[in-house]
């Protein structure tokens, strides 16, 4: 997985640390969200209080290919992951840098590996110069990124992920420009991810999943910033999380909800998710300036290039939510 953890990121993250099935290989840290320190040390104190300190967490680029750094404290608060005040982490960054890592592991298990992307694809892109072949040796590719069949979240037309890093995202759809279907990523597009909307009788069940009998101060009523009570240390920090993404939804008009994006794409990639796709060729602008990280779909063959990518153009809400609530609910009774 690579991630710019972020709360949703965070909740990916758990989620696959939930999944028996799941190997977990490595974790690496991109800067998105947070600035890549951050985004590693989130990482390394997730997986302890998930249980896997087992799992190597390295960072590799510092910022985007081309442009500076943009961050979004804002959405995801100072450190990434809203009120919630993480644990110091006893682990240490890996010391092998993230791209090294992706091309080592791709390449000593061809074949077996899927590449979860939550975050800008600055590491990838990175990892796809170093080793080309890196489509044809993975399992698998799952991207959250870009907006297809309406607007952004980022600017009127750009999504978060492709925004932040438009060259690396452009990049990375060249290259798997007129592979065989299935080599193409299945990208979670933003307007599937903004359907997994999640609200705090989510958290309340989830709460109740893990058996804390505590109240879950998630409810809109409550005085922005208040902790969360739970006596579940994982409870407690996810509900101190989405609380923050609560309020940061109802702040931008969009209810006291929160779209757990990366969540999904890390169930499609884990193949627990339903979800249907559409075959496309994926355009990444990068220099148009009010259209900068704008994705566009050509379903048609209108342009006549081969497909690069296929966009998730169905998927299952209600399955998403009872699916996570039950399956971290079952992690925090761990
Ligand atoms: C994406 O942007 C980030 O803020 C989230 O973590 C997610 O990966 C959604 O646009
Ligand atoms: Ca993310």
């Amino acid at each position: 997985m690579d991630c710019d953890t972020g709360i949703d990121d965070a909740l990916a993250l758990a989620y696959l640390c939930s999944q028996p099935h799941v190997e977990l290989v490595a974790v690496s840290s991109t800067p998105g969200n947070v600035a890549a320190e951050q985004v590693a040390r989130n990482n390394l104190s997730l997986l302890e209080l998930c249980g896997r300190p087992d799992v190597p967490v390295a960072i590799g680029a510092r910022a985007p290919l081309r442009i500076p750094l943009t961050t979004t404290p804002e959405t995801h608060g100072p450190q990434g992951v809203g009120y919630a005040e993480l644990p110091e982490p006893h682990g240490k960054v890996h010391d092998v840098d993230a791209v090294e890592l992706w091309v080592e592991a791709a390449r000593s298990r061809p074949g077996e590996l899927t590449a979860l992307l939550t975050a800008p694809l600055t590491n990838f892109a990175l990892a796809l110069r170093a080793e080309p072949r890196l489509p044809e040796l993975l399992r698998g590719v799952v991207i959250m990124g870009g907006s297809y069949y309406y607007q952004g979240n980022t600017t009127p037309t750009a999504e978060w992920n492709t925004h932040v890093d438009p060259h690396a995202a452009a990049e990375v759809f060249a290259a798997f420009s007129g592979l065989p279907e299935e080599r193409l990523p299945v990208v979670c597009a933003l307007e599937t991810t903004e359907r997994i909307e999640l609200t705090p009788e989510h958290v309340a069940a989830l709460a109740s999943e893990a058996g804390c009998t505590e109240p879950e101060l998630v409810l809109p009523e409550q005085p922005e910033g208040r902790r969360s009570m739970a006596s579940n240390e994982l409870v407690r920090h996810v509900s101190d999380m989405l609380r923050f993404y609560f309020e940061f939804h109802r702040r931008y008009g969009q209810g006291y909800v929160a779209h757990i994006h990366d969540y999904f794409a890390a169930s499609v990639a884990a193949g627990t998710a339903r979800y249907g796709t559409r075959t496309a060729t994926v355009h990444v602008e990068t220099a148009a300036p009010r259209l900068i990280g704008t994705t566009v779909a050509d379903f048609r063959g209108l342009w006549g290039e081969p497909p690069n990518a296929r966009i998730v153009s169905e998927n299952h809400p209600g399955e998403a939510f009872a699916e996570l609530v039950s399956s971290l609910g079952g992690l925090a009774r761990r």
